[in-house]
C-alpha cells in the first residue's frame, strides 16, 4: 500500500501546482474575452445608431433619444446606455442607469473610443465620441455592461478546470497503479522462477536482463546466509551456556523452543523405602539437549517413564526441571503397556535400532508394532501442537522413535520451523529398504525443515535412500530434497558434550579418584586400569572387547596381574531377547576369561551391570590408565568424548572404534576396528605402554577440539541454522504476499 502510495503522491502534487497555476490564469483568460466581447457588442450598438444620434439629440424633447435607449437596454447584457454632455452632465440615460456614476468618469480628453471596467461595480464600460448635426462634438455615448455574468462563468470555468484535473489524476493514478501492480507481480513471479531455477517463459527474455542484477545479488545474499558447513565452521567463538543464550535472545528472541523425544532428561522412581529419587538417563541425547533446554528455557515433550513420574506433575502433566533449579518445563506423555510394547520396544528398538546399526542383529517387524508406533507418533504430535503459544514454534525432534512426528506436525503447523535430529547411523540404502515401511518413514521425516545426522557418511546414507524409495527432487550441491513446495536440507551436526563438563566442577584430583576407585574395588594401587562405560546394549561391542582382552593376556601374558579391566554396564531395554542374550554372553565371557586368568587376588575383568550416575562415571574416567569404546557401530558415542574431558590432567589412552561417529573428529586415539580381536588387542598393549608425554600431547589436541566443538556449538549451528532458515521463509512469504 505504502508503494502505491509513494508512487501517486507526486502525481497529486503535480496536479495541485497546474490547478494552483491555471485556475487564476483560465480566471484572467476568461473576464478578457468577456470584456472583448462586450466592447465588441458596444460597438455594433454604437454603429448601429451613431446615424440616427446626432437627430435625436437636436429634439429639444429628447423622447425619441429616450425610449431608443430603453429597447438598447432591454438586451440582458446591456444594463443602461446614457449621454453625456460636453460639461459631463448626463442629458439623457435609459431607466436603470446608476445615480452615482457621473459622467465625469468617461471624460475624453481626444476623440478616442475608451472602454474599461469599472471595478467597484462590476461593470463594463465603453464610451463614445457624439458629434451633432453640424458635425461638432456633443459629448459622449455611454453603454454599461452589467458583468457579474462574466463572474458566473469564470467560476463554472474553473470548476470544470478542477473538475478536469481530478478527473485526469485518478484516472492517471489508476492507471499507473495497474501498470505498477501488474509489472511489479511479473518481476516477482520471474524473481521466483530465477530463484527456484525454474524455466523461463517465453516472454520473459526482456524481464531477465532487467532482472539479472537484481537476482544475482539476491543469490549471493543467499549464499552467504546459506546453511552450508562453511557456515557453521566460520562460528569460531567460544561456546558456553552464555553464548548459547546469545544466540537465542538475538536470533530466536521470538522463537518458542520445544525438544521433542521418547526419553526424558529427568526421571522420578520410587526407591525402595517410597521416596522419589530422580535419575538421570545413560541417554547421549539426553546429555546432548539438556543444556540446551537449561539455556534457551523451552518445553520438553517426553514419555513419562518413571515410577514416581505421575506424582511430580501438574494438571497439565508439566513439571519444571531441573528439580533442584527449575528453568525449563518438562511436558510428559504417558504411554500404556501395550503402546510401550508396540512403539518403543517393538518397532524402534527390534526394528529401527538394529536395522541402523550394522551389527548383524537382524531387526523384526511386526505389523501391530508399527500401529502402535503410528499411534505414539501421533499423541507426540498432539503433544507438541497442544504447547505452542505460536504457529511457528521451533521444535527439536529426537531420534529414531519419532520419525512421523516431523511430517504429523507440518501437516497442523506449515509455519513451523523443525529440526530433527537422528541420533544414530544412518545405513545404506539396501539395509534400510527391508523396512516394510520405508517409504511413511522417509516421509515422515521429510516433513522437517532439517534432518541432522552424526557424519556427512550417514547425510549421503539418507539421500541415497530417499533417492531410491521417494519420489523427489534432490539437490546434492545444496544436500536438500524436495517434495512438492516444501524442501528438507540434510546437515551433518556431530553432537558433543558440555564444556567443561559439570561433573568436574566438585570431582577430586585424579589421584584422589584412582585412589578411591582403587579401594573400592579392591585393587593393588600399582594396578594398570582400563574402564568401559556404556548401556549393555549389543551394539556397543562389550563381548568383543572382552575377547580383545583375553586375547592380550594371551599375546602379552606380561599384563597377567598388572592390568584390569573395569566394565560399567547400565541395563538398558532388558525385555528384548537380543539385549538378554547380549548381557549372558557377556557374563558368561568374563566368567570364561576370569577362570581362565585370574589369580588368588586378581581378576582380569570386572562387570558392574548398575546404572552410574554422571558423578560417578567421571570419577571411574580420571581413575583409568585407558578407555575402550569399541562400539560395533554407533552414531557419535559420547562415551569417548567424556573421558577426554574427565582427563584435565591430559592423562590416558582413548581406544575409539573405527566405526562410531566420534573417530571421525578424535584422530588422537587409537583407533580400532572392533570386529578385529588382535588388533584391539595390539591396541590396549599400545595403550598401556604409552609414555606419558604422548598421552598428554595426544589428550591435549583432543581435548582443545571438544573444547571448540562442544554441545553448545552443536546446539548453536543447529539454532543459527534454524534462525537463517526462519530468516529466508520469512522473505519467501513477504515475496508470495507481495506477488
Ligand atoms: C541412544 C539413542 C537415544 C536413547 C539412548 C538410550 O543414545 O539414540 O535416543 O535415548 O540410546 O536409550 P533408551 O532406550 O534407554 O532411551
Amino acid at each position: 500500500m505504502k508503494y502505491y502510495l509513494r508512487l501517486i503522491l507526486p502525481l497529486l502534487i503535480v496536479l495541485s501546482l497546474v490547478a494552483a497555476v491555471f485556475t487564476p490564469i483560465v480566471d484572467h483568460l476568461v473576464v478578457r474575452w468577456f470584456e472583448n466581447d462586450v466592447e465588441m457588442r458596444s460597438r455594433l450598438i454604437f454603429n448601429t445608431i451613431r446615424d440616427s444620434l446626432p437627430v435625436l439629440a437636436g429634439e429639444i424633447s429628447h423622447k425619441g433619444m429616450e425610449s431608443l435607449f430603453n429597447r438598447i437596454a432591454e438586451d440582458e447584457r446591456v444594463l443602461a446606455i446614457g449621454h453625456c454632455g460636453r460639461n459631463d452632465d448626463l442629458l439623457k440615460a435609459s431607466r436603470l442607469w446608476p445615480m452615482d456614476i457621473t459622467c465625469e468618469r468617461f471624460r475624453t480628453e481626444d476623440e478616442s473610443v475608451r472602454s474599461g471596467l469599472l471595478a467597484t461595480r462590476n461593470l463594463f464600460f465603453a464610451a463614445f465620441p457624439m458629434r451633432d448635426r453640424q458635425d461638432v462634438e456633443s459629448g459622449s455615448l455611454i453603454i454599461l455592461h452589467d458583468m457579474s455574468f462574466a463572474a458566473h462563468r469564470s467560476l463554472k470555468a474553473r470548476f470544470y478546470l478542477m473538475g478536469f484535473l481530478i478527473i485526469l489524476g485518478v484516472s492517471v493514478a489508476g492507471i499507473t497503479i495497474l501498470l505498477a501492480h501488474l509489472t511489479l507481480r511479473r518481476w516477482i513471479k520471474s524473481v521466483h522462477r530465477s530463484l527456484r531455477g525454474e524455466p523461463r517463459e517465453k516472454d520473459d527474455a526482456e524481464e531477465d536482463a532487467e532482472l539479472a542484477p537484481v537476482i544475482s545479488e539476491i543469490r549471493q545474499i543467499w549464499r552467504a546466509m546459506d546453511l552450508s558447513g562453511a557456515t557453521t565452521d566460520g562460528i569460531r567463538v567460544d561456546w558456553s551456556p552464555d553464548t548459547l543464550r546469545r544466540v537465542l535472545e538475538v536470533e530466536l528472541s521470538e522463537a518458542q523452543v520445544m525438544v521433542v523425544s521418547n526419553r526424558e532428561p529427568y526421571i522420578h522412581n520410587f526407591d525402595e523405602n517410597g521416596s522419589i529419587v530422580v535419575q538421570h538417563p545413560a541417554s547421549g541425547l539426553v546429555t546432548a539437549l539438556e543444556p540446551v533446554m537449561r539455556a534457551c528455557r523451552g518445553t520438553w515433550i517426553a514419555h513419562g517413564s518413571g515410577s514416581a513420574d505421575q506424582k511430580m506433575v501438574d494438571d497439565g502433566d508439566r513439571v519444571q526441571v531441573p528439580p533442584e533449579e527449575p528453568l525449563y518445563l518438562l511436558r510428559r506423555i504417558w504411554l500404556s503397556e501395550e503402546e510401550q510394547a508396540g512403539y518403543y520396544y517393538g518397532l524402534a528398538n527390534e526394528g529401527l535400532w538394529p536395522l541402523c546399526h550394522i551389527t548383524f542383529v537382524r531387526p523384526v517387524f511386526r505389523e501391530e508394532d508399527w500401529r502402535q508406533y503410528q499411534r505414539v507418533n501421533r499423541r507426540f504430535a498432539d503433544a507438541v501442537v497442544a504447547e505452542s503459544t505460536r504457529d511457528d514454534p521451533l521444535i527439536l525432534v529426537q531420534d529414531y522413535h519419532l520419525a512421523l512426528v516431523p511430517r504429523l506436525v507440518r501437516e497442523r503447523m506449515p509455519r513451523a520451523t523443525i529440526i530433527t535430529f537422528w541420533h544414530i547411523p544412518w545405513p545404506n540404502a539396501e539395509v534400510f529398504g527391508v523396512c516394510p515401511w520405508r517409504k511413511e518413514i522417509l516421509l515422515g521425516l521429510l516433513g522437517s525443515s532439517i534432518m541432522g545426522f552424526h557424519t556427512q557418511l550417514h547425510c549421503n546414507n539418507f539421500i541415497e535412500t530417499v533417492d531410491r524409495f521417494v519420489e523427489c527432487h534432490i539437490d546434492r550441491e545444496r544436500q536438500t530434497i524436495s517434495i512438492g513446495q516444501h524442501t528438507t536440507r540434510i546437515r551433518p551436526y556431530p553432537i558433543s558434550i558440555a564444556w567443561p563438563p559439570a561433573s568436574l566442577e566438585n570431582i577430586h584430583p585424579v589421584a584422589q579418584c584412582r585412589q578411591i576407585v582403587l579401594e573400592r574395588f579392591n585393587l593393588s594401587p600399582d594396578i594398570l586400569l582400563g574402564v568401559g562405560v556404556e548401556r549393555f546394549d549389543f551394539t556397543k561391542g562389550i563381548p568383543d572387547r572382552f575377547r580383545a582382552i583375553e586375547t592380550l593376556l594371551e599375546r602379552h601374558p606380561e599384563w597377567i596381574g598388572r592390568f584390569v579391566f573395569l566394565q560399567v554396564a547400565a541395563p538398558t531395554r532388558s525385555r528384548l531377547p537380543a539385549y538378554q542374550e547380549i548381557q549372558k554372553e557377556a557374563e558368561s565371557l568374563v566368567e570364561r576369561i576370569n577362570t581362565r586368568f585370574g589369580t588368588g587376588s586378581w581378576q582380569p575383568l570386572l562387570l558392574i551391570a548398575r546404572h552410574h550416575e554422571p558423578d560417578q562415571v567421571y570419577e571411574l574416567f580420571r581413575a583409568a590408565d585407558l578407555c575402550i569404546v569399541s562400539s560395533l557401530h554407533d552414531g557419535m558415542n559420547l562415551v569417548a568424548k567424556e573421558f577426554v574431558a574427565a582427563r584435565d590432567d591430559r592423562q590416558g589412552v582413548l581406544i575409539l572404534s573405527s566405526f562410531a561417529g566420534a573417530s571421525r573428529e578424535l584422530m588422537e586415539a587409537l583407533i580400532v576396528n572392533p570386529f578385529d580381536v588382535t588388533a584391539t588387542a595390539e591396541a590396549i598393549d599400545q595403550a598401556l605402554r604409552m609414555p606419558a608425554d604422548q598421552q598428554y600431547d595426544r589428550m591435549e589436541l583432543m581435548r582443545r577440539l571438544i573444547g571448540e566443538n562442544n554441545i553448545y556449538y552443536w546446539a548453536g549451528c543447529l539454532l543459527l541454522d534454524a534462525s537463517r532458515l526462519r530468516k529466508r521463509d520469512r522473505i519467501k512469504a513477504n515475496m508470495t504476499r507481495r506477488a
